[in-house]
This record gives structure tokens, sequence and C-alpha cells, in this order.
């Protein structure tokens, strides 16, 4: 649900396909991404739910420390700068519900 995720936090989820995702909110809109930092292929967050750097502002990977963009996945700083994190589509209901698309 919408409820479940506020502005600028984030969220894991497993799918149903058994994909760890996570997914966050910026500006009203809900990103998704696969849980997976593109250097080393392993999951992003250390502490739970937590796929944020201090200021909110960019995706981070606990790993090495590197950034992503919110919006578009690409990373911007650290060993995998130019790769991006897999987009997830997801899709909002009227009534909050998040759907995979
Ligand atoms: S594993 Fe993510 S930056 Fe190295």
């Amino acid at each position: 649900m919408t409820e479940d995720i506020p502005e600028r936090e984030s969220r894991a989820f497993d799918t149903t396909e058994g994909n760890p995702i996570f997914i966050t909110q910026r500006d009203g809109m809900f990103y998704a991404y696969k849980n997976l930092c593109p250097h080393l292929q392993v999951e992003l967050e250390f502490l739970e739910n937590q796929f944020l750097d201090q200021d909110r502002e960019f995706i981070e990977c606990s790993t090495h420390g590197a950034l992503f963009n919110v919006e578009t996945g690409e990373c911007i700083s650290g060993p995998c700068l130019g790769e991006s994190l897999q987009k997830v589509g997801i899709q909002i209901h009227s009534d909050g519900g998040i759907y995979l698309s």
C-alpha cells in the first residue's frame, strides 16, 4: 500500500516470483527496482528497509557506497558508474494498492 511508503522512504518487498525488490517515493511518484546492485549483484541494504543515503537524496548500496538516481536508477557515483538498477514496473490502484505491472 502506498501509505506504507512515505515520501523519501523506502521499503523492501518479495515478489511472488521470489525476486526481492524495493519501492521508494519521491515527489509523490513511486519507483520500484530489483534489490540487486549492478556492481557485485548483492542486495543493496544493510539495515532493513534502508535503501536511501543519509540525506535521502539518492538510493545507496551499503556495500561500497554506490549512489543511484531515484527516478532513473542510474549509478551516478561509485564502482558501477553508468550502470543502472533494474526497474520494476508497478501500477498504483485507486485503493492505494501497489501492483506489479
Ligand atoms: S556491491 Fe554495490 S557498490 Fe559494490
